[in-house]
């Protein structure tokens, strides 16, 4: 450390150099860097006002008074030091005129920034997963065929589907091969038009596109979107898939998830499966742990309650199991419509929404689907 009068020293030098500073100025942005140099937070004043405390041999310690002398000086530097500036800077802004002010000192502005639809970020993310194990995405028409949506897939005339308050219909002349034209009610149409664009199988298909069916209520949008992955070669069964489902909740939902294939009906496939997937929310047990009070039969005031640790039934799940979505091996009759000869070659398919996958991913329980198309900035910066 050095020698208190040194330090004195160095005050009456620093307001030397400001002086010589001060007289060469000529412009507001050399007015701002000279404040900064001065006054900023790792300005020559904060310096000097430190240097006071740097170690040192016991001889170069100053005493209180001398302290207190220093520090008098170096504020009174320093008040005027801000006082010319701010004046300077006054006659400046005067001076200067046409010429457009600017204070660089001024924090920059923030610009709010775009990003993209939570549905879009999803859509990436599963294409993703699939391309990664030689999926090829596609999409097809949004407007479609009843030949496409229905009648090849095994559909027939009178399948509940095909009412007007499953599937839009359009005002347009029927097609005497394809019948009425509709808004797509499901990703399901592309397997035909997937099976007629390459001719014959392999097949390796992930079709993520928008569906519609006239429903809105807290759960359904007249619009959403699904996904559906399909494979047609020789000797494809059910193991593989089961094994790529299982494959996509892993890296979709996280390792700890299970999937399981459960009976059930499609008119396009046979046999047909629901798939389910364990609960994130009680990982698969239906029930969750929670702590509960009791009173215990010593007393009957406060000190008298007990906490008790109690299982309840999962509020999100209630039975473990969440439902995916729908799959089955592909039914021979669709595989003829595609002119795929289903002696040789079998296949599988699947669907689940787009919409439904990320709400349970992100454990969003939100008792309103329609908040996702509302639009509500508040809403969608959140992902
Ligand atoms: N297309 C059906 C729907 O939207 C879902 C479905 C079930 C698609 C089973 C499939 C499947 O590919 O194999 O309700």
């Amino acid at each position: 450390m050095k020698d208190p009068r040194t330090n004195m020293n160095d005050v009456s030098k620093l307001h030397m150099q400001f002086k010589k500073d001060f007289s060469n100025l000529s412009s507001l942005s050399d007015l701002a860097e000279l404040q900064i140099k001065y006054l900023g937070r790792k300005g020559v004043i904060n310096d000097l006002l430190q240097s006071i405390n740097l170690p040192a041999g016991e001889a170069g310690k100053l005493k209180s008074e001398e302290k207190k002398e220093f520090y008098k000086k170096v504020n009174d530097l320093k008040t005027s030091i801000k006082h010319l500036i701010k004046g300077k800077k006054n006659e400046l802004v005067n001076t200067s005129v046409g010429h457009k002010y600017f204070d660089i000192t001024l924090p920059g502005k923030n610009f709010p920034k775009g990003s993209l639809h939570l549905v879009t970020y999803a859509i990436e993310e599963i294409s993703r997963i699939f391309e990664k194990i030689g999926f090829i995405r596609m999409s097809y028409p949004e407007v479609e065929w009843e030949y496409f949506s229905f009648d090849s897939l095994n559909m027939p005339k009178n399948h509940p589907a095909r009412d007007d308050f499953e599937t839009f219909f359009l005002d347009f002349p029927e097609n005497p091969k394809y019948g009425k034209m509709v808004l797509t009610p499901h990703t399901s149409s592309g397997q035909i038009r997937e099976m007629q664009r390459l001719g014959k199988p392999p097949i390796r298909m992930i079709n993520i596109a928008k569906c519609y069916r006239p429903n809105w209520d807290t759960t359904h949008t007249p619009m959403f979107h699904q996904f559906e992955g399909m494979v047609v070669d020789k000797n494809i069964n059910i193991t593989h898939l089961k094994g790529t489902i299982d494959y996509f909740a892993k890296q979709f939902f996280g390792d700890h998830r299970e999937i399981r294939l459960r009976p059930f009906h499609f008119q396009f496939t046979e046999p047909s499966f629901e798939v389910d997937i364990t609960c994130g929310v009680c990982n698969g047990s239906g029930v969750i742990l929670g702590t509960n009070e009791v009173r215990t039969p010593e007393s009957n005031n406060d000190s008298g309650r007990a906490r008790m640790t109690n299982k309840f039934k999962c509020r999100v799940c209630k039975s473990g199991w969440l439902e995916l979505g729908g799959s089955g091996m592909i039914h021979p009759n669709v595989l003829k419509v595609g002119n795929i000869d289903p002696e040789i070659y079998s296949g599988w398919a699947f669907v689940f929404g787009v919409e439904r996958v990320l709400l349970m991913k992100e454990n969003l329980n939100i008792d309103n689907l329609r908040i996702i198309y509302d639009n509500d900035i508040r809403f969608l910066e959140q992902f």
